[in-house]
């Protein structure tokens, strides 16, 4: 069963449309991400899906239930952290846990568990008793996570929880959403970091001007488009001629004494390629080599250099 369907969701504010029909099928116990650059509807797609505004629209289900006439029960089975936190500074991370515990009912004891439990999972024992004010910017996250946990949902919802991240908090929360995975909750992970995506998720789907462009696991998007090269480097624009003249399929940029050759980068046509260009006299300066990434993918499928984000 899905633990997400949606259906031609549309959605526009004022006179811009921000959602154009959008279709998701997110199938239960896996990691879902949902890519996109800044603006591209993500954080919309986000709030339809866990009832916080509804679409104009197309239809959607969570956890089995409708989104627009059975909101409640979504409600109940899902956690949601935005790009806006729920934790409350005046509170330190117990109470801030505590707090969630009572709202859940989950009773004095069972509580106490759940909280002591969370604050070791989330490694918040040692700040367990600051005020969340004084939490660097990962800690928060993870404290707002640990929050969503507390009513032990079935579908979490993560709008791009590790943008703005250093490197060490962001690979701490990757870790946390594997082991959420291990556990059988199913992730809707949105985020702008191609390496995120390719880390987490079990299948991506790529969302640009208010469609979704390309789905599929983080393979089968990379061998959508064509695939890796060889940079070859000269130091000489007659080495370059020459090369030009015996490397078929090439590409040969001039300005930069630099020959694009169509490589899978393996070891075998590495050396064929260099026997070639020895056999012929031409004299190499360097090489590098380049394999496909999801980089390459958002290009290719957005057209747009400017909106692959930087980690
Ligand atoms: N409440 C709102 N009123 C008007 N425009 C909005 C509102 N929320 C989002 N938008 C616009 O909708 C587009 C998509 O926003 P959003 O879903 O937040 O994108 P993302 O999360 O992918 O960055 C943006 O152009 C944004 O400015
Ligand atoms: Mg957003």
């Amino acid at each position: 069963m899905n633990a997400i369907t949606a259906t031609g969701l549309r959605r526009s504010y004022g006179d811009h449309v921000v959602l154009k029909g959008v279709d998701l099928n997110v199938q239960r116990g896996t990691v879902f991400s949902l890519l996109g650059a800044n603006g591209a509807g993500k954080t919309t797609t986000v709030k339809i899906l866990s009832t916080l505004i509804r679409a104009d629209g197309g239809s959607a289900s969570v956890a089995g239930h409708d989104v627009a006439s059975d909101p409640d029960a979504v409600r109940a089975a899902i956690g949601v952290t935005g790009q806006f936190s729920a934790v409350d500074n005046l509170l330190t991370g117990r109470e801030n846990l505590k707090l969630m515990a009572d709202l859940h009912h989950l009773g004095r004891v069972e509580g106490r568990r759940k909280v002591e439990l969370l604050l070791e999972q989330f490694d918040i024992v040692d700040a367990a008793d600051k005020s969340a004010a004084s939490y660097s910017g990962g800690m928060r996250r993870r404290l707002d996570l640990a929050m969503t946990l507390v009513g032990s949902p079935q579908v979490i919802f993560l709008d791009e929880p590790t943008t703005g991240l250093d490197p060490r908090s962001r690979r701490a929360m990757w870790d946390i959403v594997r082991r959420l995975v291990a556990d059988g909750v199913t992730i809707f992970l949105t985020t702008q970091y191609l390496e995120e995506a390719d880390e987490l998720a079990d299948r991506i789907a790529v969302l640009d001007h208010g469609k979704i462009v390309a789905e599929g696991t983080a393979d089968e998007l990379k061998r959508r488009i064509p695939g890796g090269h060889v940079l070859l480097q000269f130091n000489d624009p007659r080495h370059l001629e020459a090369a030009t003249r015996v490397v078929r399929n090439a590409t040969r940029d001039g300005e930069a004494l630099a020959l694009r050759v169509p490589n899978d980068g393996s070891v075998c046509s590495l050396k064929a390629l260099l026997d070639r260009l020895d056999e012929h006299a031409v004299l190499v300066d360097s090489l590098s080599t380049h394999t496909p990434d999801l980089d390459d993918v958002f290009l290719a499928l957005t057209g747009n250099p400017d909106k692959v984000a930087q980690p």
